[in-house]
């Protein structure tokens, strides 16, 4: 499946941009974390781009949501370890992540919000001058972004990054491609 196949179906499933911009943002990661640990930076960075791909079609129902998506992620033609790794990143199915494309989709879903949430609050609203000393600030700030969960991020350490890492190469990815994300 070519990239280009992947986001017109994001497009014609999606509406909301800003959906769309947390699954680019989601890829850029998975892209560069790939690349982090030699592993095969399609396969992540897609796995990445469409793991929401079913987020309006399932309408929050939260006992439908990734398991669409992994079936339409199948249609598309994504591999087997690919859409295990969609499925399971909705915890509601009782499907344990396996596989460390799982581990690694499940901790980068939420670091997208807090990164996301940390730009906006800069008087410019861009990431460009963004330091990551102040995204691990706002990360102990419970109650700042507090939908991108704290817990969830800090599963980094379980494909054996520390947080400080994980958040340094969240952002750097993501002003990668700020302009796409209109930060
Ligand atoms: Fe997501």
């Amino acid at each position: 499946m070519e990239r280009e196949e992947a986001l017109d179906s994001i497009k014609a499933n999606v509406e909301n941009g800003n959906l769309i911009k947390h699954m680019l943002a989601t890829e850029a990661i998975m892209r560069a974390l790939a690349r982090r640990f030699g592993e095969d930076e399609e396969e992540w960075g897609l796995t990445g781009l469409l793991h929401d791909i079913d987020v309006e079609l399932t309408e929050g129902d939260m006992t439908s949501h990734s398991k669409l998506g992994a079936d339409l992620a199948r249609e598309l033609g994504v591999s087997e370890t690919m859409a295990h790794a969609i499925l399971c990143h909705n915890e509601g199915h009782g499907v344990s992540r396996e596989t460390k494309l799982d581990k690694t989709l499940f901790c980068t879903d939420p670091l997208t919000g807090l990164l996301t949430a940390a730009a906006l609050v800069r008087p410019d609203k861009k990431l460009a001058a963004l330091e990551a000393k102040s995204v691990k600030k706002k990360f102990k700030e419970k109650s700042f972004a507090a939908g991108a969960n704290r817990e969830q991020i800090a599963l980094c350490s379980e494909i054996g990054l520390e947080l400080d890492e994980f958040i340094e190469l969240g952002l750097e990815a993501m002003k990668g491609i700020a302009a796409d994300l209109g930060l």
